[in-house]
């Protein structure tokens, strides 16, 4: 990918210190779904792909529910790098990632957006609103359908909120389906 190329080794934000990988992006560069994070966790620093820790394989029974394999939609992150002790990436570290993500999802150019937990909703769509205000409609982001739904680390520590998000999944695969 040019975009990976073009981000090399990266030492644009302080991110590069800490990190063992950088976590850019798998899956079919042709998806019809792109699944956006926040960034990457231990696990996913370690070995370099999104979405690998417990999480991850939540995300991945997520994606098998709308009867797609993981390899066939595009899964990647809001930030690259791991953020010290999970916390949140920083505005300025959004500020320098977020265009390769926006590049990203331009390039691969798929049919549905899904994006996961309130950091990477509100990154995506640049709103302030809670999961819970932006999650149960389709947004729009330049002309493509976007769903937010909740992060698979929300649902597995507040599984009363899994029937929210297969509401979310039902979404997605009847915009999938059109
Ligand atoms: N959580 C995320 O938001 N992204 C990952 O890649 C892993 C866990």
């Amino acid at each position: 990918s040019p975009i990976r190329a073009e981000l090399g080794d990266c030492v644009r934000c302080g991110l590069h210190e800490g990190r063992k990988k950088l976590v850019f992006g798998v899956g079919s560069e042709s998806a019809d779904l792109v699944i956006i994070g926040e960034a990457p966790g231990h696990k996913e620093d370690l070995t370099g792909e999104p979405f690998v820790g417990k999480s991850g394989q939540l995300l991945t029974r997520m994606i098998g529910a709308i009867g797609l394999r993981r390899d066939e939609v595009y899964i990647c992150n809001v930030v690259k790098c791991r953020p010290p002790n999970n916390r949140d990436p920083s505005p300025e570290e959004v500020h320098t990632c977020s265009p390769f993500l926006i590049r990203q999802v331009q390039t691969i150019n798929p049919r549905v957006v899904m994006t996961v937990g309130k950091f990477a909703s509100q990154c995506l769509l640049g709103l302030d609103e809670s999961m819970g205000r932006m999650r149960g409609k389709t947004h729009q982001w330049e002309n493509l359908p976007v769903v937010p739904s909740y992060h698979p680390a929300y649902l597995l520590r507040n599984p009363v909120a899994k029937r929210d998000a297969w509401e979310d999944l039902l979404r997605i695969r009847a915009l999938l389906r059109r």
